[in-house]
This record gives C-alpha cells, structure tokens and sequence, in this order.
C-alpha cells in the first residue's frame, strides 16, 4: 500500500507500508540537505500557504524551510494579527485563502478536529502541523526517522514516553505511529496526567520513572503543557523534577545505549536536566530538529505527486 492520500492530517489512518514510504522519501532527503543538494523544482510553481493560529518557532520555521529548499513558493499567514481576530471563522478564513488557489495549506489549531474539518472546505491539500491535544504527524514521522536511523530499525524497540501525556498530541500520535511499527511502548507519568482510557493503547503503564525506564532503547521526554492546565496537575514544578524529570540518576535505569528524545521547546529542570539534553553521547533532540525539515519536504513532495496523479486521472488540467 503506498501513500496516496490527499492531506496529511494524522497518523491514525496511516498503514504502516505508508509510514515506511514517508520515511524512506525523508531519509533521502536528509541526504540531500546534508550534501546541500536538495532539488528545487520538485514544489516549483506551487503555493504553500502556513496558517499557524497557535505560536510555534520550529514546526513553521521548519515547513517554512521544507517548502522553499523545495521551489515552493511559501507565504506565512500571521493569525494572530488576521481577520480572526476580527471575528471571521476558521472556515471563512479557509474559504478565503482556498479562493486564492494555494497548493499546500499547513495548519495548526488549539482545537481538536479543526485540521480535519478545515480540510473538508478546501480543494488543496492539507497538513496538520498540530490540532489541540489530536494529532501532530509530522511530528511523530521525524521521531520515527531519528529512532529508525539511530538504532538501524523501526519496531521490535522498548520506548518510553514520559510526562505530560494527557495533554500532548505528538504521544498520541507517536503511540499510534511507534504501535503500528510494532514496537513495545510504555507510558510514564503521574495519575494525573495520564489520560484515561489508556489500556486501548496496547501499551504498558507506570508512574515511577525508574521502573518505567528499565531498560528501554529509547525515551522520549515531553513538554509540561503549562497552556494546556487550568492548575492542579502537579504538586509544583521542584517536586515534578523531582520524580519525573530525566536526569542521569534516572536514565541509568535504562539500556546503556538508549536515546534520550524531546520535541520541544524544553523546560530544562522541569522535564530534563540540561546536562542530559546536551549529552551528544545520549541526546538525539538537534537531530530531530535537522529530520523535521527532511519529514516536511517528504511530506509535502508525495502529496504534491497525489494532487497531480488525482488531476491527470480526472483529466482536469491545472
Ligand atoms: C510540540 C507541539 O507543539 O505539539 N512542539 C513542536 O511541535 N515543536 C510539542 C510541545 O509543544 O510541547
């Protein structure tokens, strides 16, 4: 089964041969950034419009970059200072910006589900780099890239996942992507931070750090959603270090050559000693950086491709 989807909207409808597509198209970019080949006509001509309606630093940069190194030409919308503002709705602004006929739209939401239904009122493709606590693909796709490539496979691995998992799109989407893989998957956080409901993960649950790590191949540490908690999930940030938050005493428990992951941005002494995020012998987080942009040319060069697969078949003419 290849990747013939018209958006990209998560990982849940995702076969795992699409997944190992995704991957395969990524891993061949990242070559090609590396030896600074990246082919400029693959988007050339096409319009890639960024409608960010919640802050992000890396994940626009990161389209951004994808889509120019690959000849598109890329316009960022700023939400916060749009129409929105003014009171227009999302599928206005939609309907307004499809008007303009772009070729890739990137959205991140606050709202759950507001990709999906964004994604029914356009006739481009859309990426969801984001929607509340839903889905965040790109985000689990440049994971399992940097895992694939730093321990040679993508399934049969041990990986943790660790924190603030009720409020986090990119565990769900990495439990969906890392299940499909065929991995083994546990989940650490306090009580009140895990979701519920958890059991029909398949996954294996603790909340004590150090039976959680034991050896484990990979952990995957994630940000304390502070936007997303209206008070009351934990004690106080001291206390979360603590108890939940990696440092060397804790990552001893697992394998020697684990990796230690996080998608950032990172509170250091809240999640992750600092010492450990900048370990170039464990850390794997400027990698994850460098994939992400690699995962979004991939993403984007194989949705363009189905764009025009599905206009040659209809036979309509661009
Ligand atoms: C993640 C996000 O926005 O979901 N960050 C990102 O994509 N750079 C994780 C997070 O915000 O903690």
């Amino acid at each position: 089964m290849t990747f013939r989807a018209r958006h990209l909207l998560g990982i849940e409808p995702l076969h795992p041969t699409e997944i190992t597509e995704l991957l395969d198209t990524a891993q061949h970019y990242a070559e090609l950034n590396r030896q600074g080949r990246a082919p400029r006509d693959v988007l050339a001509g096409l319009t890639q419009i960024n409608m960010f309606f919640e802050n992000s630093t890396r994940t626009q940069a990161s389209f951004e970059i994808a889509g120019k190194r690959l000849g598109a030409d890329v316009m960022n919308m700023a939400m916060q200072a749009s129409s929105v503002k003014k009171g227009e709705t999302l599928i206005d602004t939609a309907l307004t910006l499809n008007a303009m006929r772009p070729d890739l739209l990137v959205v991140r939401h606050p709202n759950s589900g507001a990709v999906d239904l964004l994604a029914q009122k356009v006739n481009c493709a859309v990426l969801n780099a984001g929607d509340g606590r839903h889905e965040h693909p790109t985000q689990a796709l440049l994971d399992g890239l940097t895992i694939r490539r730093a321990k040679g496979r993508l399934h049969r691995l041990s990986i943790a996942i660790c924190g603030d998992i009720a409020h986090s799109r990119v565990a769900r989407s990495n439990i969906m992507l890392l299940g499909k893989m065929e991995n083994r998957i546990r989940l650490i956080a306090p009580p009140t931070l895990m979701p519920s409901g958890v059991a029909e993960f398949g996954v294996e649950v603790f909340d004590d750090m150090e039976e959680g790590l034991r050896d484990v191949d990979v952990v995957m540490m994630l940000r304390l959603q502070k936007e997303r908690m209206d008070g009351g999930f934990i004690p106080s940030e001291r206390e979360y270090f603590h108890r939940y938050g990696l440092d060397a005493a804790k990552l001893a428990h697992a394998k020697e050559d684990a990796i230690v992951m996080h998608p950032g941005p990172m509170n250091r002494g809240v999640e992750i000693d600092g010492t450990i995020a900048d370990d170039i012998n464990r850390s794997v987080i400027q990698e994850q950086v460098e994939m992400g942009v690699a995962v979004r040319m991939a993403a984007m060069d194989l949705l363009a491709r189905n764009a025009r697969d599905a206009r040659q078949e209809t036979g309509v003419t661009a």
